[in-house]
């Protein structure tokens, strides 16, 4: 027996039908705890208006809007995983509801169609061609991608650095193992020593045998950003290939590629993209392209370039393909360039109000032409994983624990769905803590 509906409900059902232009029957099929959840989402998505030229608090108040992030909660964690707004969720359910309603070869092949839009919109976002484009499951893939697809063996070099993520280091000293090849590290320096200071130690630590300089955009572990396109020149300038991962600049820095030259960059769709989880994204210079071979060999690759032979890894979530591209979308509308101003601007404040903080160590530089979007710190004498549970359990800000002996702390990544409030909401949670205790 179904319960008895509100007045309340029916006039949100029939709200929602209006707002999306349904009529009456597809609105009544509608399961009515999501017709309510779409109504509050549709009047919020319809309140975006264009970015105007200066945006104030206001204008980042109805972006926030845009995510079904609960007003309350601070969520200060970009650099690990985003939410999605609801554009891309919408899209999401929507092609999975298409594809579920008739799995036949003929939706497939519609459905892989727009997963070419997808590649296309990346493509513009990042100023390359479709045919350079893979999409990944995540950055971890596409790194793996690289150092298991390129031909290396005895005598060849490779260069990292040592505040790589995982996905590229324990991966390359593994292949490295398993093919003979040799692994060189430049090492991070804290605070960070300038971008000069680090094209420098690149070109040291080549020799007429490196093949590959592997290295990260802007690092996960202090927000340390690296000269990028100076790195990429140099490595093309001694004929080695050049690997940038992107996971902490992709979808958050105004990215240009046809400027930075990288042979490959790889990020994640789940991250500052805000788009849907399990999705990411390999760009291989067309230059480079002869040079990498498929890890997998299966169906359903793309349909340009690269992505014919690299992206043809089995069946794939279409939803999830396509729902990323609607992310590209969605932050290309907003701008890519004002994202990015906001995203540093917010960095700029919780560095700021952190240094100022008696005892507190921040580890990330104050000059932002050396970061990203992320802050790291040592909270004085508190215990970070204390400091971490209590400012959730209690405050409802989201933050993340640095542990081990190397710059051991809090991080913080705030992203253009923060505002200003939760910024200072978090400072003086963390002065709070930091003369009474947890
Ligand atoms: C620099 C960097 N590379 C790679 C990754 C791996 O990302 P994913 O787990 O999405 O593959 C991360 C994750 O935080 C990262 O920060």
């Amino acid at each position: 027996m179904s319960e008895p509906r509100s007045g309340h409900q029916e006039m949100d059902r029939r709200e929602f039908a209006r707002l999306l232009g349904l009529g009456g029957s597809a609105a009544v099929l509608a399961d009515p705890s999501t017709v309510l959840d779409d109504v509050a989402t549709t009047r919020r998505r319809a309140q975006l208006r264009p970015t105007p030229p200066s945006p104030d608090e206001a204008f980042w108040e109805e972006v926030r809007r845009q995510f079904v992030l609960p007003d309350d909660l601070a969520f200060l964690n970009a650099a690990n995983l985003c939410p999605a707004p609801t554009p891309v969720l919408d899209v999401l359910r929507d092609r999975t509801r298409q594809l579920d309603r008739d799995p036949s070869p003929a939706t497939k092949t519609k459905l892989q169609d727009e997963r070419e839009i997808t590649r296309q919109r990346l493509a513009a976002f990042l100023r390359v061609t479709p045919e350079e484009i893979v999409l990944t499951r995540n950055t971890s893939e596409a790194n793996n991608l690289v150092s298991s697809g390129l031909k290396l063996g005895p005598g060849d070099e490779v260069v990292i650095f040592s505040d790589n993520h995982p996905s590229n280091n324990i991966a390359w000293r593994e292949k490295a193992a398993r093919f003979g090849f040799t692994v060189r590290v430049v090492q991070q320096l804290n605070p960070h020593p300038g971008p000069d200071y680090y094209v420098d130690a690149f070109a040291r630590a080549m020799t007429p045998n490196t093949r590959v300089v592997a290295f990260t955009h802007v690092t996960n572990s202090v927000g340390d950003r690296l000269p990028a396109k100076e790195i990429c020149a140099l490595a093309r300038e001694q004929g080695a290939l050049s690997l940038l991962d992107g996971a902490q600049s992709f979808g958050v820095f105004d990215v240009n590629l046809t400027d930075v030259r990288p042979d490959f960059y790889t990020g994640s769709a789940h991250k500052w993209p805000c788009g849907p989880k399990e999705t990411g994204l390999l760009y291989v210079n067309r230059l480079a392209q002869d040079r990498i071979a498929p890890s997998v060999y299966s169906l359903y690759g793309g349909r340009v370039g690269v992505s014919r032979t690299l992206e043809a890894m089995g069946q794939r979530d279409e939803a999830a393909m396509i729902a990323f591209g609607e992310a590209v979308a969605f932050e290309t509308r907003i701008g890519m360039d004002v994202i990015e101003r906001r995203s540093l601007e917010l960095t700029r404040a919780l560095v700021d109000g952190l240094s100022r903080l008696d005892g507190v160590k921040v580890w990330t530089h104050p000059d932002q032409g050396r970061t990203g979007a992320v802050v790291s710190f040592r909270p004085g004498s508190l215990d970070a994983r204390k400091l971490v549970t209590a400012l959730y359990d209690k405050d409802r800000i989201v933050a993340t624990v640095r542990g081990g002996e190397d710059r051991p702390g809090v991080r913080l990544s705030p992203h253009f769905y923060n505002l200003h409030a939760e910024v200072d909401r978090t400072l003086a949670a963390v002065k709070r803590y930091l003369a009474s205790g947890i």
